[in-house]
């Protein structure tokens, strides 16, 4: 046998093995391969999370502005200033371009924390962090129903 078919043989045997040994729990390395760029926001009630414990909270204090579906047209939309308005949060392309680090910055700290407008509320004395990361997986799961995509 040549050497190049040796060193062939070889290289589909080591792939081979690699994908067999991938089989087993094909779900565990997929989600940590994202992880590396990414952290995405931690279930906070791991195993029975359905992405509805934000629900309320972003009824109740993020749809005045934002709408209950999210699309920017919430009753006070049209009373924030000249120009101002509510970020239409169900645009998944917007969203997916927005990292959960980042939506977690602009609630908890406001708009101004990351150059938007102040018309968008910081909400740290409203809520804690476990709860501003469930209104974000609800406007993740139910609003925008989308994920951060790295481009
Ligand atoms: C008083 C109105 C108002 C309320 C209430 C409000 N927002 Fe906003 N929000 C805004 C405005 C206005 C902007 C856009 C700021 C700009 O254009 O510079 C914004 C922007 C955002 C963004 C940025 C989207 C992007 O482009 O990345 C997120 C996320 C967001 N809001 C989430 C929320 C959540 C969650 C709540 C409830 C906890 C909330 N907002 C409540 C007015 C509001």
């Amino acid at each position: 046998m040549k050497r190049y078919q040796v060193r062939a043989i070889s290289i589909v045997l080591c792939l081979s093995m690699m994908v067999f040994a991938n089989a087993g729990f094909a779900k565990e390395p997929l989600k940590k391969e994202r992880s590396r760029s990414h952290t995405e926001i931690d279930p906070v009630n791991t195993g029975t999370y359905t992405g509805e414990a934000g629900k309320d909270n972003f009824i109740a204090n993020c749809s005045p502005c934002h709408g209950e579906t999210g699309k920017g047209d919430g009753a006070l939309a049209d009373t924030l200033g000249e120009g101002v308005k509510p970020r239409n949060l169900s645009d998944a392309n917007l969203l997916s371009a927005r990292t959960d680090e980042f939506l977690f910055k602009v609630v908890k700290s406001g708009g101004v924390s990351v150059g938007f407008a102040d018309a968008m509320p910081s909400w740290q004395e409203t809520f804690t962090d476990a709860e501003i990361k469930q209104i974000i997986q609800y406007v993740r799961k139910s609003i925008c129903k989308c994920k951060y995509k790295d481009k």
